[in-house]
């Protein structure tokens, strides 16, 4: 619409995850998905994993090492030029690869290079969005501002199917320049605005506000921490990392049967009554908005528990 129509390409990161349709895989890092699906989308390029156990291990919060991986972006627009690429996408906190904290200050560098370049900022908060980190949104949390925003989940609270893109003004005047009488998204979906889901996405709305859920991770945060890193002695655990009221807990891996041992603490954890998620071998939490101070101490007990029951 801005008569920039070279910039195809689109940049993610390696261990991201966007859903298991094609755009999502191309631009996504996860390799099992990856590997099935052949060439996917051309002109994809990846910035690299901030995941460095080596310097950031049993961080709180936002780790202080990393955020130099940010400048590999310079180095992608060098090699295909600027005017060829139209959009990076990120997870601000990587999730299903297993919790990944961005280090301190690398959103803002990533923001300040796509500036720089004129290329497009998307954050993917299908999980920081609405309240996982103490904020509305990560981009709240960690005051960078990115040009348009996917949803999902958190917006119907994940029990009726809806996503949602939020993009800024320009973007949306961008579109809006036809004639009144003119659609500008030429093409639906089947599923668009479907009465049932905009429903429940506004009911969902309305509780969020009424109960102040979109904030109550912020106030359960510093105690969610304390609860996550209780388990630093407990067995296999070689890192724990968190930020609002989400974290993960890193197992070792047993040597040539990766997956295992985190699997393990899944049916234990399942055969006790806790719900837990592993990914790898990494038990990622990610507890309701609703979640109580005693609950937390019941989840973290399985927990500890599961891990000396475990090979
Ligand atoms: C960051 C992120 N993006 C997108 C998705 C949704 O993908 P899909 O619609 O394929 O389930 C998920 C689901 O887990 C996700 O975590």
């Amino acid at each position: 619409m801005k008569g920039e129509g070279s910039r195809t390409r689109l940049i993610g990161r390696e261990r991201g995850y966007h859903g298991v349709n094609f755009g999502g895989i191309s631009v996504g890092g996860i390799v099992t998905n990856r590997k099935m699906f052949g060439t996917l989308l051309t002109g994809v390029d990846h910035l690299p994993h901030t995941h460095l156990p080596g310097k950031n291990a049993f961080t709180k919060g936002e780790p202080e090492h990393g955020a130099d991986l940010a400048d590999e972006l310079e180095r992608i627009v060098t090699l295909h030029d600027a005017s060829t690429i139209a959009a990076v996408i990120v997870e601000p906190v990587a999730g299903s690869t297993g919790v990944l904290i961005p280090p301190k200050g690398y959103l803002q560098r990533l923001r300040d290079i796509c500036t720089k370049h004129g290329i497009l900022l998307i954050f993917d908060e299908v999980i920081t969005g609405f309240g996982r980190l103490g904020t509305p949104f990560a981009a709240d949390y960690f005051g960078v501002i990115p040009d348009i925003i996917t949803t999902a989940k958190g917006v119907s609270n994940g029990v009726i199917p809806m996503g949602a893109v939020f993009v800024k003004k320009e973007i949306h005047d961008a579109f809006m320049n036809g004639p009144e009488h003119l659609i500008e998204f030429f093409h639906g979906y089947t599923y668009s605005g479907n009465p049932i889901a905009s429903a429940a996405a506004i009911a969902t709305l309305d509780t969020y506000k009424e109960e102040g859920l979109l904030t109550r991770g912020a106030e359960l945060a510093p105690y969610w921490e304390e609860a996550l890193h209780s388990l630093k002695d407990a067995p296999h655990v070689i890192d724990i990392r968190n930020i609002g009221l989400v974290g993960a807990i890193e197992l070792q891996p047993i040597a040539g049967q990766p997956t295992k041992r985190a699997f393990q603490a899944f049916v234990k954890a399942f055969e006790r009554g806790a719900l837990i998620r592993t990914t790898g071998d990494i038990i990622a939490l990610s507890p309701p908005l609703i979640i109580t101070k005693g609950q937390i101490d019941e989840l973290i007990d399985h927990v500890r528990e599961v891990l000396t029951m475990v090979d």
